[in-house]
């Protein structure tokens, strides 16, 4: 059974879309065969791995409005054991076409059930709305990771994101995790991201991740290139980061198994 996560925050540009590249990809660094779905009509996530987004076809769109099965449209990306389902534009079409349809927020749900293909991990990236994409990515996920941005005004949001949250909870998917938050864009040298910090740790507890993404010119310009971090910066501090992100995770998932072929490294920001 693969691990579904998706990457959530009603909140824009706090790096869910880096996340779901990059750790997707890093998963894939750690051989875990790995499938990204691109959920967001802004379709980030699939030029993010060198895919035109104003081409992909056949796309999520057509899975929602089960015109197809996930099946076809997913492509291998250049990336070892890094899979794409990917979107563009048209997928603003599905939210509103769904609007009618009963059992509207569990077509991701059944995609998924209906997935010939085995993945070790699925990662979801999310639109920055509590709408129905997400709902749907909330309904088929059965964990969450919130990137939170270190700034002000970080956790501003959360609470309307937990009540829907509880309600995914108590009526569609009741064992949805909410496995915890990433700090993103964390600047060590700043005040104000250290105080960021504190704020989100009291918030998430023992669920916030120990590794932080770093704010790094590198992440920021891999998707301009069409490439993950690690084909685009493998040394980077970047890369380390989500390397680092992916092995927590992977230990979460699975705490019984091997390590991964690489030993575990202090990478990232620790703090
Ligand atoms: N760690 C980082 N360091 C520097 N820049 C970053 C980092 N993470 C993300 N960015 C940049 O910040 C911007 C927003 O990031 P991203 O697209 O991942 O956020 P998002 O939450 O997916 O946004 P949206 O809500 O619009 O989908 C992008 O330009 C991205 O390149
Ligand atoms: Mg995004």
């Amino acid at each position: 059974m693969a691990e579904i996560l998706a990457i959530t925050n009603q909140k824009g540009g706090v790096g869910k879309t880096t996340t779901a590249v990059n750790l997707a990809a890093g998963l894939s660094v750690c051989e875990k065969k790995t499938l990204l779905i691109d959920l967001d009509p802004q379709g980030n996530a699939t030029s993010g791995v060198g895919f035109n987004k104003k081409e992909y076809s056949p796309s999520i769109y057509q899975v929602l409005l089960e015109l197809l099965p996930l099946e076809k449209t997913i492509k291998e990306t250049s990336l070892k054991n890094l899979f794409l389902a990917g979107t563009g534009q048209e997928l603003i079409g599905a939210e509103i076409e769904l609007t009618q349809v009963i059992g509207r927020e569990n077509r991701l749900k059944g995609a998924l059930k209906n997935l010939g293909t085995p993945f070790d991990y699925i990662i979801i990236d999310c639109p920055p709305s509590l709408g129905l994409l997400t709902v749907n990515a909330l309904t088929a996920a059965n964990r969450l990771l919130l990137p939170i941005q270190a700034e002000y005004y970080a956790l501003e949001g959360l609470a309307q994101f937990i009540e829907t949250f509880n309600h995914v909870r108590a009526t569609i998917n009741p064992t949805l995790k909410l496995e915890g938050g990433i700090i993103t864009m964390f600047d060590a040298r700043m005040i104000l991201s250290n105080q960021v910090k504190e704020e989100i740790s009291k918030f998430f507890g023992a669920s916030l991740f120990q590794t932080m993404i770093p704010r790094s010119v590198r992440l920021a310009e891999a998707p301009g290139f069409g490439q993950p971090i690690f084909q685009y910066d493998a040394k980077s501090k970047g890369a380390e980061a989500y390397l680092a992100l992916a092995k927590e995770l992977i230990q979460r998932c699975e705490p019984t198994a091997a390590p991964t072929s690489e030993q575990p490294q202090e990478t990232g920001v620790q703090p």
